[in-house]
């Protein structure tokens, strides 16, 4: 039975997350728990961390275990695919049986990533995007710890890894599948209180963004949603304190919360548009994924507000909005204005060409391919057609609340880079906020998304003659 044309997600998956350790001084059960998982030499796969004295305290950690280190620290923020191989060269070179990733997002990614093509003999990672491409779980173990508020990644089984040696490129592509999860999760907000404050901010606009779309999207996954409203709460209640003292050890503990629990909900309630928009202009500028979601976050949510009213209201409360006496709509715009408030108290600048490109660790503008791409972003016409065009072709994109078309993609993508980050949502905005039609009365479900020109999302196969 083809369900998948009479729902939309019929059948939902529930990612079971790896063994993880919350707290304090979690940190440094990490030797002992590889000694005890059988591990004799572990490769560090991270950025380096420079100037926060946690990687040798980390390799002291193991060494006082008995396991010895390699480490592979030249990760940069969005992981590339030769950064993968290069882990996985080090990894084989030096015969290591386990990985250590230390850091946030792109150092779990790229050794959760490397595990997956030590499993596969070497093949090469841009083989393994898309949903559960990898033959074999039988991968290395990891242990990630996360030393800051926004990916999740040491608990997902997604990767995100940008794609640099095919002629696609530059295609920045998601992985999701059981065998990029990692095998134990450590979380110590005291090794997130080491961010710079401008990361905190930007980390904690991405776990705003993936509760939001974890609780807007259509998969609506029930043991989910809770988590993923909880999380933007959190986030509502301590990102500015977080930003502002990150040596609040109790507002950088309930952000490393937010931050674990909302990766939980995304995990099996997935994402939207939000996630394909911000990997479309990383792909084309080597920008900070959270700074991507805290300039996108409103212009999404204005995007899809129509399609989901009630849940955005939900989110307005979540976000301490006073909604009494709204309808859903009113209070859902409320949401909006809540975001806008948040992501301008974060200093979190008004749109992509606003974007100072000196912002700490920033890696635009550097790197072998970015290195002759310009700083300032200004697309023009034909660029953002092909960043919509990403959008579009995009995993996240099919668990979005409201169809999208490659028009309206590159008209949110037009107003992220020159417009300011206001709401344009006053009265009947619901109909053709971005100047195209919308993509309303799907004819069936169970779509794949696709770069189509303006055609929205073809069926994944055709129906069956019966
Ligand atoms: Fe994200």
């Amino acid at each position: 039975m083809d369900t998948s044309r009479m729902f939309e997600f019929p059948v939902k998956e529930f990612f079971k997350q790896p063994r993880s350790l919350f707290g304090a001084g979690a940190y440094e059960q990490a030797g002992p728990e590889a000694a005890q998982m059988g591990m004799r030499h572990v490769l560090f796969v991270t950025s380096g961390l420079r100037g926060t004295g946690i990687i040798d305290e980390c390799r002291s950690n193991f060494e006082n275990a008995g396991v010895s280190v390699t480490v592979y620290d030249e990760v940069e923020s969005n992981p590339k695919d030769f950064q993968v191989m290069n882990a996985y060269s080090r990894f084989t070179e030096a015969e290591c049986d386990g990985f250590v990733s230390i850091g946030g997002g792109s150092s779990h990614d790229t050794a959760k990533s490397a595990k997956v093509v030590a499993a596969h003999d070497g093949r090469n990672v841009n083989e393994f995007q898309g949903v559960n491409q990898t033959e074999r779980l039988d991968t290395p173990p990891l242990i990630a710890i996360n030393t800051t508020v926004g990916t999740g990644a040491e608990t997902t089984p997604a990767v995100v890894v940008t794609d640099l040696s095919s002629p696609e490129r530059p295609h920045k592509w998601v992985g999701f599948d059981t065998a990029f999860t990692s095998t134990l999760a450590i979380n110590d907000p005291v090794l997130c209180m080491t961010q710079p404050p401008e990361f905190v901010a930007f980390t904690g606009f991405d776990t705003l963004a993936h509760g939001m779309e974890a609780y807007v999207g259509r998969v609506q996954h029930l043991s989910c949603t809770p988590l993923a409203l909880k999380a933007v709460e959190m986030v509502q209640s301590n990102l500015r304190e977080a930003t502002y003292n990150p040596n609040n050890y109790k507002a950088m503990e309930a952000m490393t919360w937010a931050q674990y629990i909302a990766a939980q909900a995304f995990s099996s309630a997935l994402l939207g548009i939000m996630h394909s928009l911000s990997h479309a202009v990383c792909a084309y500028y080597d920008i900070h994924h959270g700074l991507n979601n805290g300039i996108g976050l409103a212009r999404v949510m204005t995007f899809n507000q129509p399609a989901t009213p009630e849940r955005y209201a939900d989110i307005a409360t979540a976000m301490g909005e006073d909604t009494r006496g709204l309808n859903p709509a009113q209070a859902a715009d409320k949401a909006i204005d809540a975001v806008i408030r948040l992501a301008r108290d974060c200093g979190i600048p008004d749109n992509f060409s606003e974007v100072d490109p000196n912002y700490a660790k920033s890696e635009m503008g550097k790197g072998e391919f970015y290195e002759n791409r310009p700083t300032k972003i200004e697309s023009d016409d034909a660029e953002l057609q092909a960043m919509a065009e990403h959008v579009m072709e995009d995993v996240c994109t099919p668990g979005n609340p409201r169809d999208l078309t490659v028009e309206a993609a590159k008209e949110i993508l037009r107003d992220c880079v020159y417009d300011p980050m206001v709401r344009k949502t006053t009265n009947g905005y619901r109909q053709n906020i971005w100047g195209v039609s919308p993509a309303m009365g799907r004819e069936t479900h169970g779509y794949s998304a696709r770069g189509s020109q303006g055609e929205g999302r073809q069926p994944t196969q055709e129906p069956v003659d019966s």
